[in-house]
């Protein structure tokens, strides 16, 4: 994986070659049949331009309740899907061989979604990385440091990238300016998944 800043942000561009991609976004687009994308909305009532959804044991959500981790959909009452094997397997290869990851969010932005510059922040644990897949259009994805007034840079995130928010990266900030609409056939209707792996509970 390459250092792209000082912040130790790393990224594998093209991670995952063109048919691992397509295979991959079947799986995602299966399971999201059972756990629909949904749009939520930030504590303070406003509704996201992104759609999410969630695989494994605990979700990332919020609503009017605020940040935090549940082991159902928020829809559906049903338990999210299992994390897809191929993503276990990556993270085995580039976060952590030893404790798995519980928790895979889910982001789907069709033409004019972004998100806005924030930090991960409601893991109980911060020592494991962040580890995240994309598919389908390029995104304009920014980082900067872990105090929201440090430099931020900006890194096209491809189809088939892998990035890993690792060490002093772990809590740095990061959002999406904006996805490049057409410059992927991969997602049908057009647009960009984000998935992203994380250690949301305690590490034992
Ligand atoms: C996120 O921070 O949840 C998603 C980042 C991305 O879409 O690349
Ligand atoms: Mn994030």
């Amino acid at each position: 994986m390459q250092p792209v800043s000082q912040t130790g942000f790393r990224l594998a561009p093209g991670a995952l070659d063109a048919p691992a991609q397509a295979v991959l976004l079947n799986e995602v687009l299966e399971k999201a049949a059972t756990a629909p994308f949904y749009r939520p909305v930030t504590p303070g009532g406003k509704p996201m331009s992104v759609e999410m959804t969630n695989f494994g044991p605990l979700g990332w959500m919020t609503d009017a309740g605020g940040y935090r981790y549940q082991p159902t959909h928020p829809a559906t009452g049903q338990p999210w899907p299992e994390i897809p094997e191929v993503l276990l397997r990556l993270w085995a290869e580039l976060a952590d061989p030893e404790v798995p990851p519980d928790a895979c969010l889910v982001n789907l932005y069709r033409e004019g979604a972004k998100m806005g510059l924030h930090q991960d922040r409601d893991e109980t644990d911060f020592s494991l990385p962040v580890l995240s897949v994309s598919l389908g259009d390029t995104a304009v994805f920014r980082i900067g440091g872990t105090s929201r007034r440090d430099p931020t840079t900006s890194v096209r995130l491809a189809s088939g990238d892998v990035c890993l928010l690792a060490g002093p990266a772990r809590l740095a900030h990061h959002g999406i300016d904006r996805i490049i609409a057409g410059s992927s056939r991969l997602v049908p209707g057009g647009g960009r998944i984000n998935l992203t792996l994380r250690r949301a509970g305690p590490l034992a």
